[in-house]
């Protein structure tokens, strides 16, 4: 298959992401989007030709074959279920889902009705995180003992992601999951489970430190250990003021890497009348400014999304990491912490 066919749901933040992604791969084309505001701002901003209030009734068209689903979290479960139904391969956005059932409900529908479900952990596709990744398998850093990771800004744009219910927790599932993601990936790899989970996160409304309008926790932090006894420290935050700051450092026994995810820009700039944009959640870009260069590609969307679509294209199962069991395991580890909150304890288990 030469070309893709790709029907987006959801019309905002990361439907844009997905877009600008889609854009740049000459084997895409988007040819609709559903959801229920904004459609004609995204539809004019990249030239999508059909636009649905109803997602079931752009999945009816035979044409597309993946969907691309950048919706609140709580309506990942029916959205990726009813694209399954309707026999087409789903990016589905992170978390997998809100609840573990649902996790698992969303494996089950796509296996039985072999479709992909590829999940959309972005660090995985990171340029930066990549070349670390090279590092390490050439023997550049010893063997790995510790990474600390962390993915923290100011608080979300998205009225959803405030809502604890419909976010599926706070900070710590929808910003903590990028670490504890990629940390599946990158020390797990599907056959060296995280056995020890403890997480300590401020309590949601009046017992936030900041954001006392939030439903769910502004502060999360973590520590976990893996079977083959790694240890990692994890953090997700809305108390981090001064834009997005996502950073990986990992200590092997010969060396460390420290990759700068957000702030790493080439470019110093100081500006006077301040400029337009320099990284996500800034509150203003007066003075000195580290504006990045290609955002969307330093965070790993769009090599992310090249091999998705590559997945549908040759028919590749994705690998551990971003398919749906890892998506699964995410979201299981990220619950295990709120219950080693809850209780406050260290959690036992094995996830991943
Ligand atoms: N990978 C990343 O770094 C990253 C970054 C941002 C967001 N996300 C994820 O993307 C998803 C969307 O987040 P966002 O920031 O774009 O949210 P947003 O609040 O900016 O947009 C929500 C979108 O959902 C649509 N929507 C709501 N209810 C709908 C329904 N019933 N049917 C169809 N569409 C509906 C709205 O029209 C809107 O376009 C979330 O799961 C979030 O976790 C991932």
């Amino acid at each position: 298959m030469d070309k893709v066919r790709i029907g987006i749901v959801g019309s905002k933040f990361a439907a844009d992401f997905h877009c600008d992604s889609y854009s740049r791969n000459e084997h895409t084309e988007v040819v609709a989007v559903a959801a229920i505001d904004n459609l004609d701002a995204i539809a004019g901003k990249w030239n999508i030709p059909d636009t649905y209030e109803d997602y079931h009734e752009m999945f009816k068209r035979k044409d597309i074959e993946l969907i691309s689903v950048c919706v609140p979290n709580f309506l990942h479960h029916d959205i990726v279920i009813a694209a399954s139904d309707a026999g087409k391969h789903v990016v589905c956005e992170k978390p997998l889902a809100t609840t573990i059932e649902h996790g698992r409900e969303m494996i089950e529908v796509c296996e039985k009705n072999n479709t992909k479900l590829m999940y959309a952990e972005d660090w995985c596709f990171s340029p930066a995180l990549r070349r670390a990744e090279k590092l390490i398998e050439e023997g550049g850093i010893g063997r790995l003992l510790y990474v600390k990771a962390k993915e923290v800004h100011n608080g979300t744009h998205s009225m959803y992601a405030k809502d604890k219910k419909m976010c599926g927790g706070g900070s710590f599932m929808h910003l903590g999951i990028h670490p504890v993601g990629y940390l599946l990936y990158l020390l797990g790899r599907g056959n060296n489970p995280v056995v020890e989970v403890t997480g300590k996160m401020t309590g949601g409304l009046k017992r936030n430190f900041v954001h006392k309008e939030n439903g769910g926790e502004d502060f999360g932090m973590g520590m976990m250990r893996f079977e083959n006894g790694e240890f990692a420290f994890v953090e997700g935050n809305y108390i981090t003021v001064g834009g997005m700051d996502d950073k990986v450092e990992i200590y092997g026994t010969e060396g460390v890497i420290k990759v700068d995810l957000t702030f790493g820009s080439p470019i110093d700039c100081y500006s006077g009348p301040g400029i337009s944009y320099s990284i996500e959640k800034t509150n203003h870009n007066l003075g000195w400014t580290k504006p990045a260069v290609d955002e969307f590609y330093n965070l790993g969307y769009v090599p992310e999304l090249e091999y998705f679509v590559d997945c549908v294209r040759k028919d590749m199962k994705p690998f551990y990491g971003v398919n749906g069991q890892a998506g699964l395991s995410a979201l299981e580890l990220i619950q295990a912490f709120y219950e080693s909150n809850n209780i406050g304890k260290t959690v036992r288990g094995r996830w991943g």
